[in-house]
């Protein structure tokens, strides 16, 4: 308990002192309902999804983990109250890494107060295949976005002595099938794409975990691949935190610690009376046993959750309020404002019209575990049916219509539910201005079969505005291709029925446990995920990556480049409309020919806020990893030498500037 010592010092001292069942009892949880055999120790959970044993004799507290995607989970049967976020790709979208720390930060006070010392947040899966049902909880098609994102949320969560996570390493790329699913994908693509993110997440944080996936990749499952978690994540990463399964993610027992699992969750199916054998007769090495410990002691020691144990408290409601509409507010996208009617002014307007997705009473939110519980319970369920069961669709009662009427006092406004198209549609043409809310639900454990919206909302032709926004400056962290069909993948691999569990099975554990037969799905589009590929395939876009409106207009000039360590981007931004705004101006580069890359990718970008006629110089310094390609044969990570092209602009489609330079 000496804080002079480093962590690892520490850690070592403790893993000195512990018996084999010590050792053995930090390395699971203590069992979960339908997942897993329920040990009695489970009773001191605090009603999260994963409760270790603690060490009392020896200072060591549990580890109460919990759910938290967007906001705490759970608080509705554990009697208690959590703030939900806008979602995480909504996070994402704002491009704003100090909105993302303060979204973590609020994630690890509210999970402090109510007793829990591990958040299970930080999902980070590329939107490769964005119909995955799961992409609500990830930042995005792109690794840098999304990594230097998911970093700042962990960064947020641990400065309050909360141990973060990220999730599901990897390729977890679609939710069907996704205990039976075998990836292939090649290694260059992988390092570049779905790992990269990983990499910059784990390079700009001191993530305490990393959850390995459900899914199988390249023949072996994710929770006991020796290439992902040996090779990569602790040897060329040196990550030194400790790796969990997702929820009966785990397979064997001296097969999967030899590759690199730390941890079991839910129960002990294989990390209890399993892996103390294989350690007695000496399949595992006791030093390989040591080191898992020694990695969980170690986080717990750096993240602060044994120097500063968790005192609960009364989450603070307002203050979740505040950090939830502020960060709302950085995310709002603008994607179309014809003949500039937006922002409205309600002191013009006599009628609006509010259509749609239950907009007089509530707001959906995502489901899953990722599902946060609405104060008062479900706004659409009868009274007393307000509990949040897998995958219920649950809106939180909060009321867009409300709101509306508060803003505009002095316009009458009038609500249609949106079923009927005819009715919507001629209350719409009695007034002024119609705004209609449109909804599409997700949930882990399910996948979109399409990207339109559901129940017919395409044909009315919808969009959403609140009216109080004066400055919407988020962009895209997504593209919005045309149709389906211009996906890598227009079709979703299933998987085939032997590959799924009758959900009316008995335990069905068992049969995850053991292993389901795999099917398979191929990412031979590679290192073209998102923007890559509708740029590599020539495809036009509905809405590109990296696109939203303002309500004001920039223009860009003056594009220099300077090269030494790093390549320095700078050039003029200038606020031409006649609002204060923020743009997220980006960078992208091309790299030379015979790197073989998609035709350009994010390097850079800077949210600057300007007023009116205001203009700034603004320089963006690119890191030469982000230019560099990662060779198999080296198997690391270099730089091309050649001429690279930086394209400057406001969307990955609108780059107004460009200027090459030859590097090496
Ligand atoms: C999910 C994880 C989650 C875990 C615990 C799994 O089904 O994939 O993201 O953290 O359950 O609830």
């Amino acid at each position: 308990m000496n804080v002079q010592l480093s962590p690892d010092e520490r850690a070592d001292l403790v893993v000195k002192e512990m018996t084999l069942a010590e050792k053995i009892s930090l390395l699971h949880g203590t069992g979960m309902k339908d997942l897993s055999p329920m040990s009695p120790l489970a009773a001191q959970s605090n009603g999260g999804a994963g409760y270790v044993v603690g060490i009392p004799r020896l200072g060591i507290p549990g580890i109460q983990m919990s759910d938290a995607a967007y906001g705490v989970r759970h608080s509705g049967d554990n009697g208690r109250y959590s703030t939900a976020l806008p979602d995480d790709l909504a996070g994402a979208a704002s491009w704003d890494l100090d909105a993302a720390y303060e979204y973590g930060a609020l994630i690890g006070r509210e999970l402090r107060d109510q007793g829990y010392n591990m958040s299970l947040g930080g999902g980070v899966n590329l939107a490769r295949e964005p119909r995955d049902g799961r992409t609500f909880e990830y930042m995005g098609e792109d690794p840098l976005l999304a990594g230097k994102m998911v970093a700042q949320l962990i960064n947020g969560t641990q400065a309050q002595h909360v141990l973060g996570d990220i999730k599901h390493y990897a390729l977890n790329d679609q939710e069907s099938g996704r205990n039976a699913v075998n990836v292939n994908i090649d290694k260059r693509s992988m390092r570049e794409t779905d790992l990269l993110a990983f990499e910059i997440g784990l390079r700009e944080s001191n993530a305490a975990a990393v959850m390995c996936s459900y899914n199988r990749a390249n023949g072996a499952y994710a929770c006991e691949n020796k290439y992902l978690l040996r090779d990569v994540l602790k040897k060329a990463w040196n990550f030194n935190g400790f790796v969990l399964s997702d929820w009966g993610g785990t397979h064997s027992a001296a097969e999967a610690s030899a590759a690199g699992l730390d941890h079991e969750e839910p129960g002990e199916l294989f990390y209890g009376a399993e892996l103390e054998k294989a350690v007695n007769s000496g399949r595992v090495p006791l030093a390989e046993l040591d080191d898992h410990v020694h990695r969980i002691l170690r986080s717990m020691f750096a993240t602060g959750v044994i120097d500063d144990p968790t005192r609960r408290s009364v989450v603070d409601v307002v203050r979740g309020f505040e950090v939830a509409q502020k960060i709302a507010e950085q995310s709002i996208v603008l994607l179309k404002n014809d003949r500039a009617q937006l922002p409205l002014d309600a002191s013009q307007l006599r009628t609006i019209a509010v259509i749609g997705a239950h907009s007089d009473v509530g707001m959906l939110s995502g489901g899953g575990s990722a599902q946060v519980d609405p104060p008062g319970g479900n706004a659409i369920a009868p009274p007393g049916a307000g509990r949040t069961t897998w995958q219920a669709h649950v809106w939180f009662p909060t009321s867009p219509l409300k709101a509306i009427r508060a803003r505009a006092p002095g316009a009458k406004v009038q609500y249609d539910p949106g079923a009927d198209l005819t009715s919507a549609a001629a209350l719409a043409k009695t007034a002024d201005v119609a705004i209609v809310f449109a909804h599409q639900w997700e949930s882990e454990g399910m996948d979109l079969e399409t990207l339109s919206l559901p129940e017919h909302q395409d044909d009315g032709g919808g969009c959403q505005h609140p009216l109080w926004r004066r400055q919407p400056s988020a962009k895209l962290p997504i593209t919005f291709p045309k149709s389906d069909a211009d996906l890598p993948h227009p079709t979703l691999v299933k998987p085939p029925k032997r590959s799924t569990m009758e959900p009316s099975s008995p335990e069905p554990w068992k049969a995850i446990a053991k292993g389901l037969p795999a099917f398979q799905v191929t990412y031979d589009e590679g290192l073209k995920v998102g923007y890559k590929w509708y740029d590599a395939e020539r495809k036009e876009v509905l809405f590109p990556f990296g696109y939203g409106l303002s309500y004001t207009s920039y223009s860009y000039s003056n594009l220099k480049l300077t090269s030494g360590k790093t390549v320095r981007v700078s050039f003029r931004l200038t606020n031409t409309g006649p609002r204060a705004g923020a743009e997220i101006a980006q960078v992208y580069a091309a790299l030379p020919a015979s790197a073989g890359e998609p035709p350009k990718r994010l390097v850079g970008w800077s949210k600057v806020k300007l007023d009116p006629g205001e203009s700034k110089s603004v320089t963006i310094e690119i890191d030469p990893w982000y230019l560099s390609v990662f060779d198999i044969n080296r198997d690391a990570w270099q730089l091309q030498s050649g001429e690279y092209k930086f394209l400057v602009g406001g969307s990955s489609r609108s780059l107004p500037l460009e200027e090459s330079i030859n590097l090496k």
